[in-house]
């Protein structure tokens, strides 16, 4: 089969690591008798830079033209001055909701080999945790009206976001949680904060109606201050997590650094069809970008997540998943997470070991 993917190398160490991903994409073809044809396209401060904004009608409609998404990352200190709506991050939010990925699909796993990065005492890791944060990513406070006015208290001028939730909205990602929780530990924690949000209680009600669909799945509630607490309490009890935009995007970065290492973390977005978009988790790494020191396995990493979401290639996708496991097991290691005594691995010679070992 051929395959259509735009890529957004985007900005920092983003065209390093995508760089890698894309070699591992066309080792897997070789080897299982796909195409992948690559189409990049500039969004955040390349595309400011380049075109005076972060997303480009043109690019927007590149994407949505392809099979899927994959993206480095965007953003640095060059454009922290540029105005709100026009920063590198603006692109991200764009491409969300153009391309109507209202799932985040954030999975936290320990692994084996990086055992001794986590930073929670082994006596409380116990197994290890597998934790996949289903965020929801087109709404909430992140895409209601952002705007100033006067104080009614007489406080002078105040910043107001609206956050709302619409049933509809909390169903699709309800859905979305239980039905991946149905292939993995059928068990969902639904985070919200009902005893203070009107969109929580809203949130709440709907994932408990969507709940009675799915008998054969637990559902616990949460309120996403104890969330926060109990994902360094006890990892382990969480198996899926379901959550709005804005506490999806707090617990994801906490689950994160559980595992010790945010450099491994891939994530998906997706939508309603079958096109995705998949980043790593970490962000652009302006110190150091252009060194070719970046940890490239949580963009290859993404890359294997396109292959099982949006494209149903799931062989293929175990085949990366593997192969990165299996240079980790042999003790290859890139600067973020190696310890002082070991051989460290440039992003390049990282990805070449991947593939090696595909
Ligand atoms: C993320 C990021 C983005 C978000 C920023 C860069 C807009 O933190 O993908 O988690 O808040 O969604
Ligand atoms: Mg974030």
């Amino acid at each position: 089969m051929k395959y259509q993917i735009a890529v957004i190398k985007g900005d920092g160490i983003g065209p390093e690591i995508v760089t890698e991903a894309m070699l591992t994409l066309e080792k897997v073809g070789q080897k299982f008798g796909h195409t992948f044809d690559f189409q990049e396209v500039l969004a955040g401060g390349c595309s400011i830079d380049a075109n005076g904004i972060p997303l480009t009608q043109e690019t927007i409609d590149i994407c949505k033209a392809a099979d899927s998404v994959l993206l480095g990352a965007v953003g640095g200190p060059k454009w922290d001055s540029v105005e709100s709506a026009k920063r590198p991050e603006k692109a991200l939010l764009g491409l969300r909701e153009s391309l109507g990925l209202f799932a985040n699909i954030r999975p936290a796993m320990m692994y084996k080999a990086l055992a001794d990065a986590c930073p929670i005492k082994p006596e409380i890791i116990g197994e290890g945790f597998d934790i996949v944060v289903c965020r929801e990513l087109t709404g909430d406070v992140y895409f209601g009206n952002h705007y100033r006015k006067e104080s009614d208290r007489g406080w002078g001028e105040m910043g107001c976001d609206d956050m709302n939730y619409s049933i509809y909205e909390v169903e699709r990602i309800a859905r979305r949680a239980f039905e991946m929780a149905r292939v993995r530990s059928k068990k969902v924690t639904s985070v919200d904060k009902s005893n203070v949000l009107e969109t929580s209680r809203l949130w709440r009600e709907t994932v408990t109606r969507v709940a009675k669909e799915y008998p054969d799945v637990e559902l616990d509630h949460m309120y996403v201050d104890n969330a926060a607490m109990q994902l360094v309490r006890n990892p382990g009890q969480f198996d899926v997590i379901v959550t709005g935009n804005l506490f999806g995007d707090i617990l994801s970065d906490e689950a994160s650094m559980i595992t010790g290492s945010i450099g491994m973390l891939p994530s998906a977005s997706i939508g309603e069809t079958g096109r995705g978009m998949y980043e790593p988790i970490h962000g652009s790494a302006p110190d150091i970008a252009g060194k070719g020191i970046a940890n490239p396995i949580a963009t290859i990493l993404s890359c294997a997540m396109m292959l099982r979401y949006s494209f149903g290639l799931a062989a293929e996708a175990d085949a990366i998943e593997a192969a990165v496991e299996k240079t980790l097991n042999s003790g290859h290691r890139t600067a973020d997470i190696a310890h002082a005594d070991e051989t460290v691995l440039s992003t390049c010679e990282m990805g070449a070991k991947i593939r090696d070992n595909l």
